[in-house]
């Protein structure tokens, strides 16, 4: 199947009967049990692409195409509507609407009276008739003439009241949809019943609607926006007055209803309202704008398929359907194994996503996902993405199943499978193998001849659950251990007590601090001096550093407060004591000249590319950026216009271009070595 884009034109017959066929099918689909082979984005783009089609083509229309028809023509139903339930015609943009919006005022002859501007709501219209001011009848759009009795679904409506305020005949109509809130506690029932999870929030509501029988409830909401037998009221003033007699509307929630005189301020609103549409707690596929007074909706009168007085200027939608690529497994801090989809990347509301969630692997088998699928992604505001279902019947027969760990991703122990959330059999301890790894790693403590197995081996043994416990090793606990002579012991307890005096940016690296690496690491010590002043530093402070923005600096402190209890052993055992002459601030030490912290790089932004070779060769990334920062420079991996000097060994590529081409200087290894002679480590 194609998919089209928004600017895709048919150019051919066969794609014109291809794309009908397509349209006609996901339009039954969605209005029949509410699943939707296409995205939102995807339908709208495939219907104006055929609609521009028709227009070019007239004598080759086909009877069933989706165009000009309520519901895309596939709706049925068998209860007449008293009055057609009408859709409403789209704009996508600004300069669409208020060409709209002119032609209105054309056809009026005379400046709309005023406008009111409100949330589409992303659900489905219902008519809900009242007798007495009682709720007796509840039917779906359908067809937009008649539609399909869903009374029994009524009490799961919150919004819709079974008693108005008064005892008047009226029929309320709306839209109903499951909140954030409701689509998710749905899912949560639906996965406890062994059924399938709703894709996303809308089929959920439209399955829900019709289904009879289900040995549980799901609950819904209402929002009412317009009415069958009441006065001639604005549109404000009718929304007012739904809401009197105990209805839910909009004006109930962040994205009220409002008035407003120009277009201008139309525009001003719908911009709002979609700024709104993250934080709203429930999903909104466009705002409808409409002609506020009774006299000019009158006066504007309906299409056969669209009102004139209203039109829904679409939002982007927050589905999307991409490919799902690969299953990452990640291994948290309690050693609980997740999985996270790895997604060809999509752009869902102006952000691009590349991952989602998968929740847990008996939720991938639920779902049936296999890699290579066309997924549903869906992501509103702040929420993680996540993966709600495949599009089975889009299957190529290239795709394969996702394929489980074994072991832990991690430390490669086994896997507790017993539970939904599988988790590493060592629990909070896979933390600690890999954080033992981490800080005796080259770049952190750099303690020789403690590699994975040798830190699985002490941690089984009990003897280390954290960093600290290494400094209190002794040589008889050791030598207590399998494969341990005397040798490797001795060994490993002199790279340890060398370790005990390591920089304070390596030990500060080693505690791995999330949002902290080598480089950043460096920084904070070079600010702070000693570990007791970055420990005395809040979240403001530490925005102080050079790359740390407000966001990072409260995960920071965050960090720092929880590892106090690791950091307070450490501290008893001399570790990360030494102090390090802080550094000016980068501010001052920028403006160059009289840059008081001496050394041969004083005042220097230096950028090391390609590999080093004489007697820098030896040394990791990290210790030349040590090495830069002891001579009184600043390291930085980019070259910039604030670079001053460029090291380029070896293979140097873009860096070493970009240089040249900036005018900076660039030495060779050798050359910088020179430079640098005092200060190289004496290994
Ligand atoms: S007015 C004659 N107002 O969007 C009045 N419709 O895509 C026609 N919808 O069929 C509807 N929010 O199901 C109106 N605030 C709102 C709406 C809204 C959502 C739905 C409704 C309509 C569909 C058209």
């Amino acid at each position: 199947m194609t998919f089209m884009t928004e600017n895709s034109a048919l150019l051919s017959p066969a794609a014109y009967v291809e794309a009908v066929t397509t349209a006609v099918a996901a339009s039954a689909a969605y209005y029949g049990d509410g699943t939707t082979p296409l995205g939102d984005d995807e339908y709208d783009g495939l219907l104006r692409a055929i609609a521009a089609y028709e227009e070019a083509h007239p004598d080759e229309v086909l009877a069933e195409s989706p165009t000009g028809k309520v519901a895309g023509g596939a709706a049925q139903g068998d209860v007449p509507h008293s009055v057609p339930m009408l859709s409403l015609d789209n704009v996508f943009d600004a300069d669409e609407l208020a060409e709209w919006a002119a032609g209105l005022e054309r056809r009026l002859g005379r400046p709309v009276a005023a406008w009111c501007v409100e949330p589409k709501l992303d659900g489905l219209a219902i008519a809900a008739r009242y007798r007495g001011g009682r709720l007796v009848q509840v039917l779906t759009r359908g067809d937009g003439l008649a539609g399909e009795d869903i009374t029994h679904a009524a009490d799961a409506v919150l919004g819709l009241p079974p008693v108005l305020t008064e005892p008047i005949d009226v029929e309320l109509r709306g839209e109903v949809l499951l909140t954030t809130a409701q689509f998710e506690e749905a899912n949560r029932i639906r996965l406890a019943h062994e059924a399938t999870p709703f894709a996303h929030p809308r089929s959920g509501a439209a399955g829900t609607l019709r289904a009879k029988d289900r040995p549980y409830r799901i609950e819904l909401t209402f929002f009412a926006y317009s009415a069958i037998g009441l006065d001639d009221l604005g549109h404000v003033a009718l929304l007012e007055r739904l809401a009197a007699l105990g209805a839910n509307t909009a004006a109930s929630t962040a994205a009220a209803p409002m008035r407003c005189e120009t277009v201008e301020q139309v525009q001003e609103r719908i911009d709002v309202i979609a700024g709104l549409r993250t934080e709203l707690p429930f999903g909104i596929d466009g705002v409808v704008v409409k002609a506020d007074t009774a006299e000019d909706q009158r006066q504007a009168g309906n299409g056969s398929r669209a009102p004139r007085w209203a039109v829904a200027r679409k939002l982007a939608a927050e589905h999307k359907v991409t490919r799902l690529l690969a299953v990452e497994w990640n291994v948290g801090r309690t050693g609980i194994i997740a999985p996270r989809a790895v997604l060809e990347p999509v752009v869902i509301d102006g952000v691009t996503v590349t991952y989602a969630t998968l929740h847990n692997p008996s939720d991938i088998t639920r779902r049936g996902l296999m890699i290579g699928d066309q997924v549903f992604v869906y992501r509103a505001g702040d929420v993680i993405p996540r993966v709600e279902a495949p599009l089975a019947d889009q299957r190529t027969g290239a795709e394969s199943p996702i394929v489980f760990p074994e072991a832990c991703p991690r430390c490669g122990d086994a896997i507790d499978t017993s539970e939904q959330r599988w988790r590493c059999v060592r629990g909070r301890s896979c933390q600690a193998v890999a954080s033992v790894i981490y800080a005796a790693g080259r770049d952190q403590l750099d303690i020789e001849g403690l590699g994975g197995t040798r830190a699985i081996q002490l941690v089984e043994a009990g003897l280390v659950k954290d960093i600290a416990d290494l400094f209190t090793l002794t040589r008889e606990q050791l030598l207590g251990l399998e494969r341990m002579g005397e040798t490797s012991t001795t060994n490993l307890l002199a790279a340890i007590e060398t370790a005990r005096g390591a920089a304070l940016s390596r030990v500060f690296c080693a505690l791995g601090v999330r949002g902290t690496g080598r480089t950043m690491s460096r920084r904070i010590a070079a600010h702070f001096g000693s570990m007791a002043a970055i420990r005395a530093a809040d979240a403001d402070t530490l925005a102080g550093v050079d790359g740390i923005g407000t966001e990072k600096a409260r995960v920071i402190a965050a960090e720092l407060l929880e590892l106090a209890p690791l950091l307070d052993r450490l501290q008893a055992q001399q570790v990360g004591t030494q102090v390090t002459e802080p550094q000016k601030p980068a501010a001052d030490a920028s403006d160059g000249e009289d840059d008081s912290a001496g050394g041969p790089l004083a005042g220097q932004a230096v950028v090391v590319t390609g590999s080093m070779t004489g007697p820098l060769a030896v040394l990791s990334r990290n210790e030349m950026n040590e090495l830069i920062e002891r001579a009184g420079g600043k390291a930085s991996s980019s070259v910039s216009k604030r670079t001053t000097l460029v090291v380029a060994g070896e293979k140097a590529g873009s860096k070493r271009t970009k240089a040249e081409e900036l005018g900076i200087r660039i030495l060779d290894p050798e050359e910088f070595a020179a430079l640098v002679a005092g200060l190289l480590p004496t290994t």
